[in-house]
């Protein structure tokens, strides 16, 4: 269960990286966003590879809960805190996430594209819930993989010990997902979000 849990979270993790890259990339525009989205759903939008990836975070939260239920009773330190914390916290993300952006393409026929993230982020109220929202995923998937770090990493890397690369993960966790937020808000300015996704945000 263990290891099937570590190379299936590879497998997402890189899933995670490119999508958040994809997230990254609104500090270049909008247009530069879709077109990029554009590119990477070539990889991960057709059916066969679609099909693995939600398998594999199906498993994933399966395997993760039972995890959970074992290593919450004696965690100690505060990177296997953050390793069991950050991880619940994917679960319920995933869930979450991943219903919407369905929701979106086959009840909505939305293209779930930029606005369909940015609608929810650039809007009040409904930001207060958002921002968190997607701010604290972010940060769990660079913490539970900074946890992960420490534990396996056994060798230095410039100058930084195990932990140190650890603490270096979630710093630049914290690096992405302010970035992330001002791309999505065009520098914090606010995006004017089309009509097409008013159905998001109770228009
Ligand atoms: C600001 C942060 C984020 C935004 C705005 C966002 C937005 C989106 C959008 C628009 C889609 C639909 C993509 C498409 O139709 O091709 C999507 C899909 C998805 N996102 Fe995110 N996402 C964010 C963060 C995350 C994080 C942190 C994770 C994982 C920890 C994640 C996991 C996924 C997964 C698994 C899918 C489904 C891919 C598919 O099957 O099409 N997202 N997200």
């Amino acid at each position: 269960m263990k290891k099937g849990h570590y190379f299936s979270g590879i497998f997402i993790a890189v899933f995670i990286a490119v999508h958040l890259l994809n997230q990254l990339v609104s500090l270049g525009g909008v247009p530069e966003h879709i077109k990029f989205m554009e590119t990477v759903r070539l990889f991960y939008r057709n059916i066969f590879i679609e099909t693995i990836l939600l398998g594999a975070i199906l498993f994933q939260i399966i395997s993760g809960l039972k995890l959970f239920r074992t290593k919450i009773k004696t965690v100690d330190t505060p990177f296997e805190k953050i390793q069991v914390w950050s991880g619940l916290y994917l679960v319920v993300f995933f869930f979450f996430h991943i219903s919407a952006v369905m929701t979106g393409r086959y009840l909505f026929h939305l293209d779930t594209n930029f606005y369909f993230g940015a609608a929810g982020i650039n809007t009040f109220p409904f930001n207060l819930f958002f921002v968190p929202y997607y701010g604290l995923a972010i940060l769990s998937f660079f913490g539970h993989i900074a946890a992960a770090h420490s534990k396996k990493m056994k060798s230095d890397f410039l100058n930084l010990g195990p932990q140190g690369q650890a603490r270096a993960i979630i710093g630049l966790g914290i690096l992405v997902t302010i970035l992330i937020f001002c791309g999505m808000t065009d520098y914090f300015k606010g995006i004017n979000i089309p009509e097409a996704y008013g159905v998001l945000i109770g228009k």
